[in-house]
């Protein structure tokens, strides 16, 4: 698929996703959320990207919601439809097996802040704006917002900003547990590729495993949780990269990971 919406490049192991659609404020259509699907599920199956990090393009924006315009003439069934293709490629990006990283570059509102709840990790400039103003607009929030963003920040916070529809700047995302980290616009990227960077660096089958045990785990009681990680412990011993990690610890010298 040729994208027009998106931007996708592969370095060093770190897959980037760019929406790009600077004039809408990079506010998700039904083109841009196809071009996404495809890309994503290009991802999880690519062992050559071990992260993932998703931005948006231009200085103002991460993703300002999906597209109003677009969106204002449904209809009820198309609505239910509508809100079902985003929450699926959102559900798709959270159980994608490698980290997935936001770096939230400017307004994340709406489908943008839903979009960055379905990642693993977000850092946010210095200018980043959050809100679900979706009650503003007669809706409510409907790519994941009443569950993930509840998940990330508890009901106190989800329900006001969701009620309310107000925004808050970084800042407060910070306070919050919204985001791990705000940095001057120009050091964004810098600082998300260095994340992704040091977690490249590591086990890629025990960090995807990690990752797997966590989402598993949030869904479910502890002690289906526990049990699911003593599995994936388990499994971990079969591979190639435990042996080389505990001999390059045993022989103090740095491991050589391969993914095996
Ligand atoms: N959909 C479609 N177009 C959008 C958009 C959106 N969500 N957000 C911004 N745009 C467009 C504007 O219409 C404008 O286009 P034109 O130049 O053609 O007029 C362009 O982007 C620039 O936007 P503004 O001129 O409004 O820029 P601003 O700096 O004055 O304001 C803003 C920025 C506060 C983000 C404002 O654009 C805004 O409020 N946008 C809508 C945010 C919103 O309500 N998002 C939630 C959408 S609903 C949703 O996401 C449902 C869900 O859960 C899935």
């Amino acid at each position: 698929m040729d994208y027009q919406n998106i931007i996708y490049s592969v370095s060093d192991g770190i897959g980037t996703i760019t929406i790009n659609r600077p004039k809408a404020l990079n506010a998700l259509n039904l083109a841009t959320v196809t071009e996404l699907k495809d890309v994503v599920e290009k991802i999880a199956v690519d062992p050559a990207v071990q992260v993932v990090v998703i931005t948006g393009s231009g200085e103002k924006s991460f993703v300002a919601g999906a597209d109003i315009v677009e969106m204002s003439t449904k209809n009820p069934t198309e609505g239910r439809a509508w809100g079902m293709v985003g929450q699926n490629v959102f559900t798709e990006i959270e159980n994608l097996p490698q980290p997935v990283i936001a770096a939230i570059n400017g307004f994340a509102l709406g489908g943008g802040c839903e979009l960055s709840c379905a990642c693993d990790i977000r850092y946010a400039s210095e200018n980043a704006k959050f809100g679900q103003p979706e009650v503003g607009l007669g809706i409510t929030p409907g790519f994941g917002g009443t569950q993930r963003l509840t998940r990330v920040v508890g009901r106190g916070y989800a329900k006001e900003l969701i009620y309310t529809g107000g925004m808050i700047d970084a800042q407060e995302a910070l306070r919050i547990g919204l985001v791990n980290k705000v940095v001057p616009q120009s050091e964004l990227m810098d600082a998300v590729m260095k994340l992704a960077k040091t977690i490249t660096k590591k086990a890629p089958v025990a960090v995807q495993l990690s990752k797997a045990a966590i989402n598993r785990g949030i869904n479910c009681d502890v002690v289906t949780g526990i049990a699911y990680e003593a599995e994936v412990f388990g499994l971990c011993f079969s591979t190639a990269d435990q042996k080389e990690g505990m001999s390059a610890f045993v022989e103090k010298r740095k491991p050589a990971f391969t993914g095996k």
